[in-house]
């Protein structure tokens, strides 16, 4: 089985599979599996888990302790039996027995509190059904409470050049401190950064003849240390993102794009109550073109 220390730099994102069309992604998906990455994260709210549903064959057909599976318990658990049922139509509809990490898609996901919440969770790993835990979308007070009683190894949340947030408020820090993985959802923001065209990115994309692209990936996992997923089922850009890895930067454009600053994102305010007074980090990545 696979452990995190096993996990390939670049793990597999699921938004957007083309459930209708699903071969033509698949292609995609088993390229990206035949080229090391063995990192899974799966949704059942996609498609009201039509994404899950379609990617069954696709699972079966590696073998299990080959792939490391995430899978996220989502909107709405008001009891305890809501996880095992969740957990359960995951390992039902994909046909395995376990997942290597559950994990909550956000604290709002549950009307429970988030500690008792992650004790029923711990029930599961003692159960076989689940190897680890993980929590996506927390704030630092969330993560500490639930890291200091229920071992957490994987914090999945927004992290690309434009939006450091959970750098600024301290995550990735403590991730480090506390050997917690960092995954990182929307690393290229759909594309939208490299589309802004930033005088920064362009410089470097010139100077080390890479894409605007490969130049944030390869700073993120390099640089800081933190396991990208990225939903990309072309074979061209599958190459370009595992391209990213085959080079290194100077130190001093590490440290640029280290300082880089985007007030779009550094001034927007956060919703962490759910009170409906700002936004809340689930929307983060979305809310600028
Ligand atoms: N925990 C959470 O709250 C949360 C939130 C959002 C996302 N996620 C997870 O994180 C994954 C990644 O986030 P995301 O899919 O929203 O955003 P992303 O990975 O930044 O971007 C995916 C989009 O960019 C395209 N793309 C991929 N590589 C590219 C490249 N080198 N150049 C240009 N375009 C490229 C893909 O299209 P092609 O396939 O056509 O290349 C796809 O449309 C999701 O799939 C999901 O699994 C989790």
């Amino acid at each position: 089985m696979l452990n995190k220390n096993d996990i390939f730099p670049i793990g597999i994102g699921t938004w957007k599979i083309d459930y209708e069309n699903i071969e033509n992604d698949i292609k995609g998906l088993r390229y990206s599996y035949e080229k090391g990455q063995n990192y899974l994260s799966l949704y059942m709210l996609y498609n009201g888990g039509a994404v899950v549903r379609s990617l069954k064959n696709y699972v079966n057909s590696m073998a299990r302790d080959k792939v490391f599976i995430n899978v996220n318990i989502e909107p709405t658990i008001e009891k305890f039996e809501d996880i095992e049922k969740q957990l359960n139509e995951y390992l039902e509809i994909l046909n395995i027995k376990y997942v290597d990490n559950l994990q909550l898609h956000t604290p709002k996901a549950t009307k429970l509190p988030l500690i008792d919440t992650y004790n029923e969770m711990k029930r599961l790993v003692n159960t076989g059904k689940v190897r680890c835990l993980g929590i996506s979308n927390c704030n630092l007070e969330q993560l500490k409470e639930v890291n200091e009683k229920v071992k957490i190894d994987f914090f999945e949340g927004v992290y690309n050049l434009e939006c450091k947030i959970n750098e600024n408020i301290g995550i990735l820090d403590y991730c480090k401190e506390n050997d917690i993985t960092f995954i990182a959802y929307q690393a290229l923001r759909r594309n939208r950064t490299a589309k802004r065209n930033y005088p920064l990115l362009l410089e470097l994309s010139e100077k080390y003849n890479k894409t605007q692209n490969q130049v944030i990936l390869n700073w993120i996992i390099k640089e800081k240390g933190i396991k990208p997923i990225i939903k990309c089922t072309n074979i061209r850009r599958i190459n370009e993102n595992l391209e990213s890895l085959e080079f290194e930067m100077e130190k001093v454009d590490y440290e640029r794009l280290n300082n880089f600053r985007n007030e779009e994102f550094d001034n927007i305010k956060i919703d962490w109550s759910y009170t409906g007074e700002g936004i809340t980090i689930d929307q983060l990545a979305n809310q600028f073109e």
